[in-house]
């Protein structure tokens, strides 16, 4: 598949860059544009955006893979970010990592059939006093997980409710 950015997309790219006093460090905010437009950063789309910034693919690819927050292949339509790290595995982040993946039927790093859920096990989310806690797809943060905490958001995310997200946002990820 080609990959375009529209005409506002390439707007979007110039005030990004008239930000900065050279080009690389709009990788990070341009790589957002990407997602937002495309639902991910596959390689071909790292190339696009190497392309339309004028910087080496390497870079964009390195930059993409750093971030656990740039999908690099099309994802579900919800994604689960489970923390494991020190806090959130203390807490019990790996048995409710587990229990997901027991919900859901995948392993972490895969995503249902039906294309409704991907799972990811990450790194610190920044939360570790809410220990433990999974993000959504790049968004909302939910705290102070148990299991029945889980069976219910997931319940809520299939019946394409709003759950009651007990949560706080990372305004920083939007561009
Ligand atoms: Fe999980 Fe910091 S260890 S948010």
């Amino acid at each position: 598949m080609a990959y375009e950015f529209t005409k506002e997309d390439l707007e979007q790219i110039e005030k990004i860059k008239a930000k900065f006093p050279e080009v690389k460090p709009a990788t990070l905010p341009v790589l957002w544009v990407a997602q937002n437009r495309f639902g991910h950063v596959e390689p071909e789309v790292q190339r696009l955006v190497a392309e339309t910034l004028g910087l080496p693919e390497a870079h964009v690819h390195g930059v993409a893979t750093f971030y656990t927050q740039y999908y690099k292949e099309k994802m579900g339509k919800y994604v689960l970010d489970v923390c494991t790290c020190l806090s959130c595995q203390l807490c019990g982040g790996y048995d409710i990592l587990h229990h997901i993946e027991d919900k859901l039927g995948i392993k972490a790093g895969e995503t249902t059939e039906d294309g409704m859920f991907s799972v990811q096990q990450v790194e610190c989310l920044g939360a570790c006093g809410y220990a433990p806690m999974l993000q959504v797809t790049n968004g909302k943060y939910v705290n102070h997980l148990t299991k029945e905490k889980v069976d219910n958001l997931i319940k809520a995310l299939k019946e394409g409710k709003e759950p009651d997200y007990e949560q706080m946002e990372m305004p920083l990820r939007k561009v």
